[in-house]
C-alpha cells in the first residue's frame, strides 16, 4: 500500500472545488487518510517548491501557494502516486486530458488547480512537510475488500 500527498491549491479552494476533488479519489477507492486546510507559510511554500528554485516561474508559484488557503490530502491505496498523478493530469490544463482533473476543471497552465506528489521519496518528504510525524490516521475500511483484490501468486 502507498501514499501520496494531494493539494488543492488556492484557486481550487476559491473555486469551491475541494468537495469535487477529494470526491473524485474517494470514488476511486483511494482511503483519505490525512485531512487539512490551512494558510501556507512563506517558508513552508519555498521548501514544498525547492526543487523549482531558481527557475522562472518559481517566485510566481510561491506567490500563488500562498496567496489563500490550500487543502491537503494524504490518499493511501495500491501504487497511489501513479494512480493519483494519472487522475490529475498533464501539468497544463490546455493540455490535459478530458476525464483528468486539470482537464476537466482547468483551462490556464498557472491555475492548474491541484499538485500531487511525484515518487515515492518526493511523497514521504511531502507528507512529512505537510502533516509532520505520526498525524496520519491508520484504519481499516469494510468496504476494502470489495476494492482492493488480492494479486493471486505467479506459479
Ligand atoms: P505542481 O504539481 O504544483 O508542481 C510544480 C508546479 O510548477 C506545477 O504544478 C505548475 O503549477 C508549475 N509549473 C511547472 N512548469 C511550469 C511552467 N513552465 N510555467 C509555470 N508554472 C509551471
Amino acid at each position: 500500500m502507498q501514499r501520496t500527498l494531494v493539494l488543492a491549491k488556492p484557486d481550487a479552494v476559491q473555486r469551491g472545488l475541494i468537495g469535487e476533488i477529494i470526491g473524485r479519489f474517494e470514488r476511486k477507492g483511494l482511503k483519505v487518510v490525512g485531512l487539512r486546510l490551512l494558510s501556507v507559510p512563506r517558508p513552508m511554500a519555498e521548501e514544498h517548491y525547492a526543487v523549482h528554485a531558481g527557475k522562472h516561474f518559481y517566485d510566481g508559484l510561491v506567490e500563488f501557494i500562498t496567496s489563500g488557503p490550500v487543502a491537503a490530502f494524504a490518499l493511501e491505496g495500491p501504487d497511489a502516486i501513479a494512480v493519483v498523478r494519472k487522475m490529475v493530469g498533464k501539468t497544463m490544463p490546455n493540455e490535459a486530458e478530458p476525464g483528468t482533473i486539470r482537464g476537466d476543471l482547468g483551462i490556464s497552465g498557472l491555475r492548474n488547480l491541484i499538485h500531487a506528489s511525484d515518487a515515492p521519496e518526493t511523497a514521504e518528504a511531502e507528507l512529512k512537510l505537510w502533516f509532520g510525524e505520526d498525524v496520519l490516521v491508520d484504519y481499516e475500511r469494510e468496504i476494502d475488500a470489495w476494492i482492493v483484490a488480492e494479486e493471486p501468486a505467479r506459479a
